[in-house]
């Protein structure tokens, strides 16, 4: 009968596939059992991630066993890391934000696991671990999307134990084709690896935090000699026996002690019921229950909440009784429980590509420290010499630290201070760090790891890192060398994003000019490896790479940082002198790694778009200063300016003829328009601090009132509002225009700081900056972008006007101009208003082709031998997107080689 009501529910569960459900407290749900031996049911919930992804097999699946043996995994899900507390709260820090996590009650007989006879509970490690093995096949059955998803195995205590044969065997059947199954990585937490170790590591730790004096010390070293030497024997009944009775030493030694967290308050009245208790029912009491003794109180919560609240809830069988059988496994596996597991450890490191990551906790007894450095120390494998020799790190966040970390290779082994058995409850900050390290969260993660190579991400040599330009300002760069034998022969590119506070290593490299898109394909006409060129054989033999080099300016912009927002620029000219201390330090760094002298040898141009035009003319006024100083020798040559804001006023005048010319307004919207036009130039002209935002902002909202909206950035594209509204579509044409943070007010306050994360923070935050190793302890990529905007509100309108002139009467530069036909907030009448100011008439007016196109792609207009503006047809303010062919004639026929 009891068979027979199982069967007809996995035979439901199959009918309804991988639906997700409703089950206990927020989010969706899956559970089952899985019969993994005829009569052993093992009982699994699986958890999908809340996070905002299309599909959820797109997060990796991060497998939850608890310890005991004979430990529920509900304890880890209501006591540790899933989304409900045992008091039904929401958790902070549940792991189900990030990831698809799955419990599974584990030997069977554990929590609302069982066996129809306890002739079926397992008795070696071996079996549970074949156990663990057929519940994933028969997973995998019900939730065939998962087959490919990153698995990774994380497991507490005993779990230490279990999860690093389990991956190990399941490794194994994945390599031997009877398993589909993406497994990734095992980390073990407080794990019960080598038991001798911990029981020899106690009376030491206890000594050191001082709850036992030598007396103390002596009585419990002696019972833990005694466990070493019958478990030395091998008699492992023996040997759990004499721990037991050393935990009891132990208990009576320092009057009641958390055997989990050193540091839990003991209640001294009942510390005397307590210890008879413990005599009394040992196991029960510590072993395979993973409670506290000052808290049995949650343990019968816990277990009162899984049998009468949740076992409803998820409909489980009758035959299903949460805890019931618990005590029983412990037992069975007595003769197992004192055995070392550190074998499997090396098997895994020796003969398995898996990552191994292992956890301590300081305040951990019965795991202790200690006992577990000991181990990994013995560990024989391949990298033991180089581990031994790695440094240990300190990890922090938000400048306190928070533990250490030390590796090689494929292990990682983390110190978690204040912290004890349970180190995700305890410091689920470093617990985080972790597992951001370890379980990385990308959906195209498999895709990866072909294109990462040890030199950065991607195909490509590159190099990147943080030059600290004022103190506690930081200037992250990026560069990408050329893809050609010669690159130091290249010329160097120094790209500009706009904003202020866009950044460069994000939007202008997976949006405009890098390597790669935003969905990791290779970019056609990327400046670093111009793939259409090699397609005509003509164009074979000039193949035309460039080093480009993305620099997040000014600091705050990408992953650019200050630590305080104090330290943000306010004005261009500390702009200007970050990126002038930058590059003084960029060429240092990149001199000594590639044993060449860039600066001195190594053509250099400055290429930027919009707000970055003021920024490329200012920069390259100040590094030609600093040239005929004597203070660099870098060799610039000259400066790209795609779309540039160095006359907002300028533009801004041209606004209601150009949207009046296409048709966007009427007579009335542009007398409007004109009237906040007025206001913004008034308060800019005098310099009235705080106030030019407000009539800038006034004026966004003016321009899309009258004309219903309007995609700033390209005319001819639907605005942010469109977009959303057709869901089905969720096209992010404009989304992607929303990194560049400069026209916002068709979403009100700037969405920087919201939390529905952008496809490009995405790549960002999740494989870019684990792949180039960017510390968690920094900031996020893009997490102040909106201040930086912000602190340069009164810069923002200024003209730059008076250097290009600087520059055209004073240096030999070359400026080249470029703008797109369908921008608005660089309207080309805008910019021919300050051109026609500079020359009275221009030397020549042309269209061009590209080699493929055979198209007219533009105009160019020479107004002197180093003064050119193209109009960019087809294309808006992004003129490199919108149309690359066009960008990649104008770059080459600008380029000098050398
Ligand atoms: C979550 O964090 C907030 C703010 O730190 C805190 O007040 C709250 O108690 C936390 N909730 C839980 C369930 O820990
Ligand atoms: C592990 O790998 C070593 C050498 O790479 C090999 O000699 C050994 O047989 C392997 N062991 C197992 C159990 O596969
Ligand atoms: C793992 O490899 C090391 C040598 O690198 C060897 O000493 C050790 O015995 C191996 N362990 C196992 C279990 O294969
Ligand atoms: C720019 O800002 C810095 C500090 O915020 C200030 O010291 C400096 O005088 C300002 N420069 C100009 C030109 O306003
Ligand atoms: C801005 O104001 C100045 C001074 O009042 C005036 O000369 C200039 O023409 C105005 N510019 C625009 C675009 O209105
Ligand atoms: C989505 O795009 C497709 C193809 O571009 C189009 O046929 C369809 O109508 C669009 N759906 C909506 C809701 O706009
Ligand atoms: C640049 O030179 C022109 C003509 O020689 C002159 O009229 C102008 O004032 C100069 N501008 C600057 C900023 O030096």
């Amino acid at each position: 009968m009891l068979k027979y009501s199982v069967v007809l529910a996995l035979v439901a569960l199959s009918m309804v596939g991988a639906v997700p459900r409703e089950g206990f407290g927020p989010g969706m749900q899956d559970w089952g059992f899985a019969e993994v031996r005829p009569g052993a049911h093992m009982f699994w919930w699986l958890y999908y991630t809340t996070a905002d992804v299309p599909n959820h097999a797109d997060r990796p699946l991060v497998i939850w066993l608890q310890g005991g043996p004979g430990a529920s995994s509900m304890y880890g899900n209501f006591e540790e890391l899933g989304p409900l507390t045992l008091e039904l709260d929401e958790r902070n820090h549940t792991w189900v934000r990030d990831y698809n996590v799955l419990f599974i009650d584990n030997p069977v007989g554990t929590g609302f696991s069982y066996v129809e006879d306890y002739s079926l509970l397992t008795k070696t490690n071996g079996e549970i671990a074949d156990d663990l093995v057929e519940l994933m096949k028969q997973f995998y059955t019900l939730q065939p999307e998962f087959r490919t998803t990153p698995l990774h195995i994380y497991a507490e205590s005993y779990g230490g134990k279990m999860a690093p044969e389990f991956a190990y065997v399941l490794d194994k059947a994945i390599k031997n084709g009877e398993i589909e199954c993406n497994l990734q990585s095992v980390g073990i937490v407080a794990p019960w690896v080598s038991p001798i170790d911990s029981v020899l590591s106690w009376a030491e730790f206890l000594l050191n935090m001082g709850y036992v004096d030598t007396k103390g010390y002596n009585a419990i070293q002696a019972s833990a000699i005694e466990t070493e030497h019958v478990l030395n024997q091998g008699l492992w009944e023996e040997a759990t026996n004499l721990w037991g009775k050393t935990e009891n030493v132990i208990v009576r030694e320092t009057h009641g002690i958390d055997f989990y967290n050193v540091l839990f308050k003991q209640d001294f009245a009942g510390t005397r019921s307590q210890l008879e208790q413990f005599s009394r029912d040992m196991r029960s009491a510590i072993a395979s229950r993973a409670t506290r003794l000052a808290s049995e109180d949650r343990d019968q919560i816990l277990q009162d909440l899984m049998r009468f609240e949740v076992a409803p809830a998820l409909s489980l069988p009758a035959e299903s009784i949460y805890g019931a059988q618990s005590g029983r496994v412990f037992n069975t596996l007595a003769g197992d429980f004192m055995k070392p597991a550190i074998d499997v450890m090396e098997l895994l490191l020796n003969n398995t590509s898996l990552d191994v990551v292992i956890i301590t906790g300081q305040l951990d007894l019965i795991v202790a420290t200690p006992g577990n450095v000991r181990w990994i120390e013995k560990i024989q494998w391949s990298g033991r010499n180089n581990y031994l020799q790695s440094p240990r790190n300190a990890v922090g966040q938000h400048g306190v630290l928070e533990g250490y970390e030390k590796s090689y290779g494929k292990l990682a082994v983390y110190w978690a201070l204040r912290a004890g058995h349970m180190v995700p409850a305890d410091n689920p900050i470093l617990m985080d760090y972790i597992l951001q390290k370890h379980v990385p969260v990308y959906s195209i993660l498999k895709f990866l790891y072909i294109l990462v190579t040890a030199d950065g991400f991607g195909s490509g040599k590159q190099h990147w890192g943080y030059s600290e330009v004022r103190p506690r300002a930081y200037i992250f760069w990026w560069l990408y060398q050329a893809q050609t034998n010669r690159y130091e022969e290249r010329p160097l590119i120094i790209w500009l994003q706009g904003g202020p506070g866009a950044s460069s290593s994000g939007y202008g490299n997976f949006e405009e000019i890098g390597p790669l898109d935003r969905t990791l394909k290779p970019r056609d006409n990327s400046w670093v490896c111009d793939q259409i060129s090699y397609y005509p054989l003509e164009y074979f033999s000039s193949v035309k790479d460039y080093n480009v080099l993305f620099v997040d300016s000014p600091v705050g912009s990408g992953f650019s940082y200050v630590e305080d927002h104090t330290f943000l620029a306010r004005n261009s000219s500390t702009v200007v002198s970050d990126l002038v201390v930058f590059l003084k330090n960029f060429y240092h760094t990149i001199s000594s790694i590639t044993m060449y002298d860039w600066e001195g040898n190594v053509p250099l141009y400055i290429a930027s778009e919009s707000y970055g035009g003021r920024i490329a003319v200012e920069f390259a006024y100040s590094l030609t200063q600093a040239v005929n100083a004597g203070t660099m020798h870098c060799k610039l040559r000259g400066l790209f300016l795609g779309s540039a804001w160095l006359s907002p006023m300028d533009s801004i005048a041209a606004w209601p003829t150009y949207l009046a010319s296409l048709g966007y307004l009427d007579e009335s919207g542009r007398e409007r328009i004109e009237r906040k036009i007025d206001i913004v130039n008034e308060t800019t002209v005098q310099r009235r601090s705080g106030l030019t935002m407000d009539g800038w902002q006034g004026l966004q909202q003016t321009i899309i009132q009258k004309t219903g909206g309007i995609n700033c950035y390209n005319v001819l594209k639907p605005t942010r509002r469109e977009i959303e509204q057709q869901l089905e579509n969720a096209s992010e044409e404009v989304l992607e225009y929303g990194e560049t943070l400069w026209w916002y007010s068709d979403t009100g306050k700037p969405h920087g700081e919201s939390h529905s994360s952008s496809p490009l923070e995405q790549l960002m935050r999740g494989p870019v900056s684990h792949t180039l190793g960017i510390a968690p302890q920094r900031p996020p990529w893009g997490t102040q972008r909106t201040a930086v905007f912000d602190a340069l509100g009164d810069d923002f309108l200024q003209s730059s006007i008076g250097t290009v002139e600087r520059l055209l009467n004073e240096t030999n530069l070359e400026l080249i101009l470029y703008s797109g036909q369908l921008d608005l907030i660089t309207c080309l009448p805008g910019t021919l208003a300050w051109i026609n100011r500079l020359f009275h008439n221009p030397l020549g007016r042309e269209p061009f082709t590209t080699e493929l196109s055979g198209t007219i792609e533009g105009y160019r207009t020479t107004y002197s031998h180093r003064f050119t503006h193209y109009t960019v047809l087809r294309a808006g303010h992004m003129v490199p997107a919108d149309n690359p062919s066009a960008m990649m004639h104008i770059l080459h026929h600008h380029i000098h080689e050398s």
